[in-house]
């Protein structure tokens, strides 16, 4: 990786991904047991279920991964779905899982987020799944996918909230919000909530292990290889596994499933 400005794609990819940017090169082969990078991908499939999504919509699924969602909702709905990411390692997996599935309405290239999101207009649904702040906080961020979709569209994404009294809680949950707060927020440009999907489940929890064991031996590997790489490469498997061991505390994660309204045109 040669750009490692704070603001450099490689650094906001390697950053969603919790990883180190020095990290960036080696991400695929760390990754190269895991089809899905962040969340269950049945569990968004089956919120999306909430949706009317007709054979032929036209999705976008932003920060796409290796494809795996994208795929799954052209096999469930029938629907053109483009992925975009910023890893061309990430884009060449899911052009390969989309062949290997005979699943032709997805496509994928690589792109930058930040700009790729204005090539879009009158969408169907936007999904923006585990990519963190990088266009902004959550109004800011609301405010640009939504701008993507028609009237009546869809916007798919995860954010947690608080299940305790923040006054009981330490400084690091300073910046969370209640679930009430959290709902006015989603809701503040005029969208309605339409359903909600939990991440702390014992079949997420499940998930989250088996993902944490897949890169603890991807990284012990990585470190006998390139021991240079070893102590940032450990401590990043040790953060997943403490990110898991930490499910079931007071953040929750959750995945939103908004329905624009359907008889004013998005905002110019
Ligand atoms: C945590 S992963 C989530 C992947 C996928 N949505 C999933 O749920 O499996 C975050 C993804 O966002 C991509 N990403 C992060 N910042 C990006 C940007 N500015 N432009 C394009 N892709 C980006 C990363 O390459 C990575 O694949």
């Amino acid at each position: 990786m040669d750009d490692k400005t704070e603001d450099s794609l490689e650094c906001l990819v390697a950053e969603s991904l919790d990883a180190e940017a020095e990290l960036y090169d080696c991400l695929p082969e760390l990754l190269a047991d895991l089809d899905e990078l962040s969340v269950p991908t049945e569990v968004v499939l089956d919120l999306i279920d909430h949706a009317e999504v007709a054979p032929g919509a036209q999705i976008l699924d932003l920060g796409c991964g290796k494809g795996a969602l994208a795929i799954g909702i052209g096999s469930r709905f029938g629907a053109n779905v483009w992925g975009i990411d910023g890893h061309p390692k990430f884009v060449d997996a899911a052009v390969e899982s989309a062949r290997i599935a005979a699943q032709e309405t997805c496509s994928f290239r690589t792109a930058d987020i930040r700009q790729a999101v204005f090539d879009y207009r009158g969408l169907d649904m936007v999904c923006f799944v585990g990519i963190g702040p990088i266009i902004g906080d959550l109004e800011q961020t609301l405010a640009t996918l939504r701008r993507c979709l028609r009237p009546g569209g869809y916007l798919v994404l995860d954010e947690a909230y608080l299940s305790a009294p923040k006054s009981e809680l330490g400084p690091e949950y300073e910046h969370c919000f209640d679930r009430e707060t959290t709902l006015a927020r989603l809701e503040s440009q005029g969208d309605r909530v339409c359903a909600e999907a939990l991440l702390d489940t014992p079949a997420s929890d499940q998930f989250y292990r088996e993902a944490t064991e897949k890169i603890l031996a991807r990284a012990r590997a990585i470190a006998a290889e390139h021991p240079e790489l070893a102590s940032v490469v450990l401590e990043f498997a040790d953060r997943q596994r403490a990110e898991t061991e930490s499910l079931g505390g007071p953040l929750v994660g959750a995945l939103w499933l908004l329905r624009t309204p359907s008889d004013t045109n998005p905002r110019p």
